[in-house]
């Protein structure tokens, strides 16, 4: 069944009393991608990381478990998620590991080469221009640094058929992957795992030195 308008609003961006509800899901709709996305990642104890789309930020304080002598950075333009992963992770934040910020990911808020490592998952089909996107995270990464991006690909068929295109702006595998080359990355691997109901594709870049 085609996903309604509204939920895939806030698929986009949580919002309101609904965006409260769909993000208390979302968390758990995601770990197990999420969890491939961070063995991907081949964090290091003194890593510093970025995601992008950090919504719930459970992701990231499972970062802060490996990257145990770094820094972890989230940003997000919803401000229900930016609460509520702020609220759910304060004792991270607290002690200076972890830091949520609120913003839009076409002008990062961060220097340039500022990350070891970054990744954004899920977030790629709400991009109206992703090459912009791509551009500022290749921006802040250090050279060598390493970046991992997750999503449905049009390759995925019941992916396509129920999330509106007036949402979701779903690629193919290869686009993106191309997307992100011509963002100044090398892509080091594509793969794909079913991940259950979902065809997941993963794009492994680096920044070259
Ligand atoms: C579908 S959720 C995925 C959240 C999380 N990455 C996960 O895998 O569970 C997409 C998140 O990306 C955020 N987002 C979408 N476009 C964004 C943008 N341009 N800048 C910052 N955040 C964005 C949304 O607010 C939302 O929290």
């Amino acid at each position: 069944m085609r996903k309604p308008l509204m939920i895939a609003r806030q698929g986009r961006r949580p919002a309101g009393l609904l965006g409260e509800l769909v993000a208390r899901v979302m968390a758990r709709q995601t770990a197990a991608e999420n969890d491939i996305v961070l063995e991907l990642l081949q964090l290091d104890p003194a890593d510093c990381v970025l995601e992008v789309g950090s919504g719930h930020g459970d992701t990231l304080a499972k970062a802060a478990g490996v990257a145990s002598r770094g820094s972890l950075s989230g940003i997000d333009f919803s401000s229900v998620m930016h609460r509520r992963a702020s609220r759910r992770h304060r004792g991270l934040v607290r002690e200076g590991r972890v830091g949520f910020h609120f913003g839009n990911s076409d002008r990062l808020p961060y220097a340039d080469r500022a990350f070891d490592k970054a990744y954004a998952v899920h977030t790629v089909y709400f991009w109206a221009a992703p090459l912009e996107h791509l551009t500022e995270i290749h921006r802040v990464l250090r050279p060598d640094g390493r970046f991992v991006l997750a999503f449905r690909a049009a390759e995925d068929t019941r992916f396509r058929a129920t999330h509106p295109s007036e949402i979701y702006c779903i690629r193919p595998e290869g686009e993106i992957a191309d997307l992100v080359r011509r963002a100044g990355f090398d892509v080091v691997d594509t793969l794909r795992r079913t991940v259950g109901a979902k065809l997941m594709s993963f794009v492994v870049a680096g920044r070259p030195s």
